[in-house]
């Protein structure tokens, strides 16, 4: 009896706190986008993330590479619904349930993927949308959260929408006079109080860089943690960096309306490396590095001390995003496109940020301009903006990393970009006899500027395809022939 006693209790405290480390383990969290020519193999970005303590990712969408990597790896998802699918949310509870069926329950029952939260839309309300989202962004929230209680979600997986930080403001330019834009205050509330009632938090994308970016008079140091920015005093709060002074406009738009301890992540948060000025590896690493500071010593702002869940923006360059928001938005990575370091972090205790192991590469091979081209030939400029066409030459911007290059440089550059996105396919470097390919990386010795070469998706053509293709090709239809003969012979006789 007494025996059995002291085994209950002694599985019950083994079980309270094996609960507790894993509820506690400590980690990162972080975006990964998928808008890229040449996406890192989904098992070695999930490797690369578990090196570095990342147990929690967001997907901007259901992707079945990324989710079917994510299986049974004990790291937590958030799963995104692109804003092109809240009509259709919006209108039927039936279609959301056919979505939390094929993007929720069966990677969770089939294939072990740790999803605790769906982010319904993302930035829904921002200005630039006049309001296109606005109508159907509240009622597709309430039909996913329906539609996972029906798969019997309803503890395990959150609801939340991730909003941009122009959706709340300041009249007194003040964090404590924060308040929500006039135009949506009806639906922020209905949806926050929503959300509270079913345990789910609310999204917040906060952007120094951006802020920086817009104003020029912003004062540079004020965008960073460690900056000697000269503070921003709001009654008895001094704030020494636009993130917590922007966080607590927040805290303070949700005070006034009644929801002073309504839960909050930031769902995106991080520096560019190239494609503005202000975007280089010093000035992210500055940024990041305070950031991984704050996380590591779960510190909070002056008007909320438990620091919120932050998602970091992102894991890797993404070479086929948009550039709407300018030049910077495919470098927003942690790491550069193929999982190699950008940039040295500290991630406390002792750990440093390591980079993807096991990438394969294209050949050591390169396309740039061949030497007798005169850059008045008129199919020079046709050859360039055919290249930044389908390849990306954002790091030629002004302000850049290859921005320094000469006019036969920068063709080179972009030559180069086109001939690798294409996977290094022959006729990709025939810029109208223009273009060579050379084994001699053609990377400036000075400076930052890099000449890419791509990871190997398995698209590139082998080495001697020209004369083995057609080869091939003739044994499989000499194969087909005879054994189709013989199968004739066979049927003649039986
Ligand atoms: C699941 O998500 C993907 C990716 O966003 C989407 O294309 C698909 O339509 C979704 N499935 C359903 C049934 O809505
Ligand atoms: C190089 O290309 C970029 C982007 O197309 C352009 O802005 C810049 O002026 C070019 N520089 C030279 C020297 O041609």
């Amino acid at each position: 009896m007494g025996f059995q006693r002291f085994t209950t209790c002694f599985l019950l405290a083994l079980c309270i706190l094996s609960q507790s480390l894993t509820k506690g383990t400590f980690g990162f969290a972080c975006n990964w986008g998928t808008r890229t020519t040449h996406p890192l193999p989904p098992e070695i970005l999930v490797k690369l993330m578990k090196d570095n303590g990342i147990n929690k990712v967001k997907l901007f969408e259901a992707e079945p590479t990324a989710l079917k990597a994510l299986g049974k790896s004990g790291i937590q998802v958030m799963v995104g619904i692109p804003n092109d699918m809240l009509d259709l949310l919006a209108t039927s509870v039936n279609n959301a349930i056919a979505w939390v069926d094929q993007n929720v329950s069966s990677y969770i029952s089939k294939i072990g993927v740790d999803i605790r939260y769906v982010a319904v839309g993302n930035e829904a309300f921002l200005k630039t949308y006049n309001g296109r989202f606005v109508q159907s962004t509240f009622p597709a929230i309430k039909n996913i959260q329906a539609a996972l209680i029906k798969a019997g979600l309803g503890r395990q997986v959150k609801v939340t929408t991730p909003l941009n930080a122009d959706v709340y403001q300041s009249d007194s330019g003040l964090p404590s006079g924060g308040n929500f834009r006039p135009d949506i205050q009806n639906q922020m509330i209905s949806i926050i109080k929503f959300l509270s009632q079913n345990g789910g938090p609310l999204t917040f994308n906060i952007y120094p860089f951006l802020s920086l970016d817009a104003d020029p008079n912003f004062p540079k140091e004020f965008a960073f943690f460690d900056g000697s920015a000269s503070p921003v005093v709001d009654g008895s709060i001094s704030y020494t960096n636009v993130f917590d002074a922007n966080f607590d406009t927040l805290i303070s738009s949700l005070e006034k309306n009644g929801f002073g301890s309504m839960d909050v992540i930031i769902g995106e948060v991080g520096w560019p490396t190239d494609g503005n000025s202000n975007a280089n590896a010093k000035s992210a690493q500055r940024f990041n590095q305070g950031l991984v500071n704050r996380i590591v010593k779960k510190q909070g702002t002056p008007k909320r001390p438990t620091p919120p869940e932050i998602y970091m923006f992102a894991l890797l360059d993404e070479d086929a995003k948009s550039i709407d928001p300018g030049p910077f938005e495919r470098h927003w990575g942690i790491f550069n496109f193929d999982g190699s370091m950008k940039y040295p972090l500290n991630l406390g205790s002792g750990k440093s940020l390591v980079g993807a192991r096991g990438v394969k590469y294209l050949t050591k091979q390169w396309c740039v301009i061949s030497s007798n081209t005169n850059v008045l030939d008129p199919s020079f400029a046709e050859s360039m903006s055919k290249a930044c066409t389908y390849a990306d030459c954002t790091s030629l911007a002004p302000g850049s990393s290859c921005s320094g290059l000469d006019t036969k440089g920068n063709a080179s550059y972009a030559f180069n970009m086109y001939y690798q996105t294409l996977d290094q396919r022959k006729d990709a470097c025939q810029f109208n006899g223009l273009s060579v390919v050379t084994n001699i990386d053609p990377s400036p010795s000075q400076g930052t500027c890099h000449f890419e070469i791509m990871i190997d998706i398995g698209k590139h053509e082998s080495k001697s395809t020209s004369s083995a293709a057609p080869r091939i090709g003739i044994e499989y239809f000499m194969v087909m022939l005879v054994s189709s003969f013989i199968i004739i012979l066979l049927s003649l006789f039986i």
